[in-house]
């Protein structure tokens, strides 16, 4: 249908004023006031501002409005109408209405009424909570993010490749994969090879829970710098407002870097980011600001252009022991650190976000270099007040040896990772690279506070509707 998109009249109002059009939208309130009625209509196009559709009752008869007019002004009805654009000094612009036409009903049982509701009930209709002020809002954000975070690689000279979602490697080594299979449930029980063997692949097959040593083929394989931005699978049973089991995955690799460079890339790519949707979304995060988080406005802001916090892992220990706070989890060097350590330091210690660097060899994962002092490795986790982690980044071990040693002493079958290993042998260089986890940025953009309110369908442990 030829329509205008609602958010072209409020952005060019001089141009439509007193011009005819036809706009499209799903009603979000209406009223009689006689002799008028109005509609509020959202067609998608903006976030919270609604087009008034103003309707002369006079212009109808009694039957007429009745039958035709009243049960366009149903909560959730779809419609189109045609009129003239007016100048409001409330609304900066409505629309006088000459027709209306109705796209689509919507009965009584439609559950989003004009109460207010909580964000637990809009989980449960994950397919209508997109048409709630909130949601919106965080949705369109979302997307900024997206593009901006694309914007911002393709600025910097990365190639954007796309690295296979079925994978015989478990990546991070921490066996969450998800298997996939197409045995049918009633296979006889044989020994684990012979399974496998009769699969679709012949072998054993999952989801990707990270894209990583597929990005560090394509880097090291000669495109030199990429990043991979896609769903990545974890069956964790974390049941946490931070978790998913499908989250969206940001992974560059970047050659010829070590881990200080990638540290400064990380922060200024998230900078970088902050301030596109600070530039192109200020209506959706004054929105957020006041009903998600106070001050998130200058949080963004000061986040922006301030320098993030960093500390040795080792230093960060010290100060969590002699901090005086009782936590569930006392911490001792070695350990890895848990979320209450993590938002102590980053929340009320830093008070910004936080990299934590050099973290001890044997809680983090086979790929990270090793340093000189035998014991840490030169990785990080990027630490940010309100949720905690959100990025995981290190140098990569490039030394056939150290590599392969690093992988025995965690059972891993070396055979699956021939190619990886490869890349170790035929012209291998220093490079490095991160993983963000795109959910958990929006949510710290936008303030939402729980996960599984930034993603329309989130997945989680015992729950996948
Ligand atoms: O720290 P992680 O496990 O690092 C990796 O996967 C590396 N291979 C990345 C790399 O160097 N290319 O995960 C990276 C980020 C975490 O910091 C977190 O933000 C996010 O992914 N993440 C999750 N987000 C939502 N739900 C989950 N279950 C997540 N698990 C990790
Ligand atoms: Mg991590």
């Amino acid at each position: 249908m030829k329509h205008t998109d609602i958010s072209l009249l409020f952005r060019e109002p001089e141009k439509y004023i007193g011009q005819e059009v036809t706009v499209c939208g799903w009603v979000r309130t209406s009223a009689e006031v006689k002799p008028m009625a109005f509609i509020q209509l959202n067609d998608g196009s903006t976030s919270t501002t609604n087009l008034q559709l103003t309707i002369h009752q006079e212009k109808y008869s009694p039957e007429d409005f009745k039958n035709n007019i009243k049960p366009l002004m149903i909560l959730g009805t779809a419609l189109s109408a045609r009129g003239t654009v007016c100048a409001s000094e409330r609304n900066i612009v409505e629309l006088e209405v000459d027709e209306m036409t109705l796209l689509g009903p919507c009965p009584g049982d439609y559950p989003l009424q004009k109460k207010k509701t909580s964000l637990e009930f809009l989980r449960t209709i994950p397919h209508l909570r997109t048409r709630t002020n909130t949601m919106k809002t965080v949705m369109m954000v979302r997307s900024r993010v997206a593009y901006a975070i694309h914007t911002y690689f393709t600025e910097h000279g990365y190639f954007y490749v796309h690295t296979p979602i079925i994978t015989n490697s478990d990546c991070e080594g921490a066996g969450e994969m998800f298997r996939i299979t197409t045995q049918p449930w009633s296979t006889p029980h044989k020994t684990e090879k012979e399974y496998y063997g009769e699969d679709f692949f012949g072998e054993k097959a999952g989801l990707s829970v990270s894209c990583q040593l597929e990005g560090e083929m394509a880097a090291l394989g000669g495109l030199g710098r990429i990043y991979t931005f896609g769903p990545t699978f974890r069956a964790e049973k974390s049941d946490t407002n931070r978790h998913v089991a499908e989250f969206w995955h940001v992974e560059p690799e970047v050659c010829f870097v070590d881990i200080h460079e990638i540290i400064e890339i990380g922060e200024e790519f998230i900078k970088y980011v902050i301030r596109d949707v600070l530039e192109h979304c200020g209506e959706q995060l004054a929105f957020c600001d006041r009903f998600l988080e106070k001050g998130l406005l200058d949080k963004l802001r000061h986040v922006s252009e301030s320098d993030f916090a960093k500390v040795d892992y080792t230093e960060a220990v010290e100060i969590l022991q002699k901090s005086g706070r009782k936590f569930e989890y006392p911490v001792s060097w070695g350990d890895d650190l848990q979320s209450e350590h993590e938002r102590f330091l980053t929340e009320e210690y830093f008070k910004r976000p936080l990299f934590v660097v050099n973290y001890p060899k044997e809680i983090k994962s086979f790929y990270m270099k090793q340093n000189p002092d035998g014991k840490t490795v030169a990785a990080t986790d990027l630490l940010v007040p309100g949720i905690g982690e959100i990025i995981g980044c290190s140098e990569r071990e490039t030394d056939y040896d150290k590599l392969v040693a690093a992988m025995e002493a965690r059972h891993m079958p070396l055979e699956s990772y021939r190619y990886y290993l490869d890349t170790r042998k035929y012209g291998t260089v220093q490079h490095s690279g991160f993983g963000l986890g795109f959910d958990r940025l929006v949510m710290y953009i936008t303030g939402v506070s729980n996960i599984r309110d930034v993603l329309q369908f989130p997945r989680t442990y015992k729950h996948i509707y």
